[in-house]
């Protein structure tokens, strides 16, 4: 009860204080104050963005540049982002991501594919190091990925991560090569209103101590 209370806390006091929050929203405003626990609790799957926002390529590049600190397999670095910033491009990208999809990121002025390289992460002189093969990579690309949303997240932004996509039609739409599983798609922009925080397990049923 005290842990679901400071939590509730720690989300409001993050709706203060967090731009694209609440009554405190400011468009590309840095939150450089917001505390690791405030973007955790405020960070949410957005399907709802204001319509007529930008964000322009240097702010993804700080996304970007803080998923490379993320860590990987033998510092394989496997993870690739395609961002569709032009607003055509990024039409495109949400035809591919299914009407559901599509009608909940209408608003966000960015769309990205997130891939990783196969064969690299979790191999060693050509062969898979053991059973997980370029589950490895997936791993890497999902480690990778959380480090962006989080960081969008203490940048005043929001995602929605999509695992519901046409793959194919993405990979002809940048040119992916077929060297690089298709992952995600990542919205991004700014809530238009703020989503309900969907229920976790409770800690002892995913946790076990020895
Ligand atoms: C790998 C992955 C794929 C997902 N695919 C979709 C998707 O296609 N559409 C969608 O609306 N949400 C998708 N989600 C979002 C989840 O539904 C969401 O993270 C979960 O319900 C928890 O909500 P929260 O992110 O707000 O905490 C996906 C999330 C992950 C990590």
């Amino acid at each position: 009860m005290i842990r679901q209370l400071s939590l509730i806390a720690a989300s409001l006091a993050a709706i203060m204080v967090l731009p694209g929050c609440g009554s405190n929203q400011k468009d590309g405003a840095a939150a450089a104050s917001a505390s690791f626990d405030e973007i955790v609790a405020t960070r949410r799957s957005v399907r709802d963005y204001k319509e007529g926002t930008t964000i322009s390529e240097a702010q993804v590049r700080d996304l970007v540049a803080t998923a490379m600190e993320a860590p990987s397999w033998a510092n394989s670095q496997t993870t690739r982002y395609y961002v569709a910033m032009d607003p055509q491009k990024v039409a495109a990208v949400k035809e591919l991501v299914g009407a559901g999809n599509a009608r909940n990121t209408a608003g966000a002025p960015v769309m990205i594919v997130s891939t990783f390289v196969k064969g690299q992460s979790g191999f060693g002189r050509g062969s898979q190091v053991n059973e997980v093969g370029d589950g490895w990579g997936a791993y890497d690309n999902g480690v990778s990925n959380a480090y962006f949303i989080l960081k969008a997240r203490e940048q005043g932004f929001d995602t929605l991560i999509m695992g519901m996509r046409d793959s194919d039609g993405l990979r002809k739409l940048f040119n992916i090569p077929d060297t690089e599983q298709i992952m995600a798609v990542i919205s991004l922009g700014y809530r238009a209103s703020d989503p309900n925080r969907p229920a976790r397990k409770s800690l002892d049923e995913i946790v076990k101590f020895y």
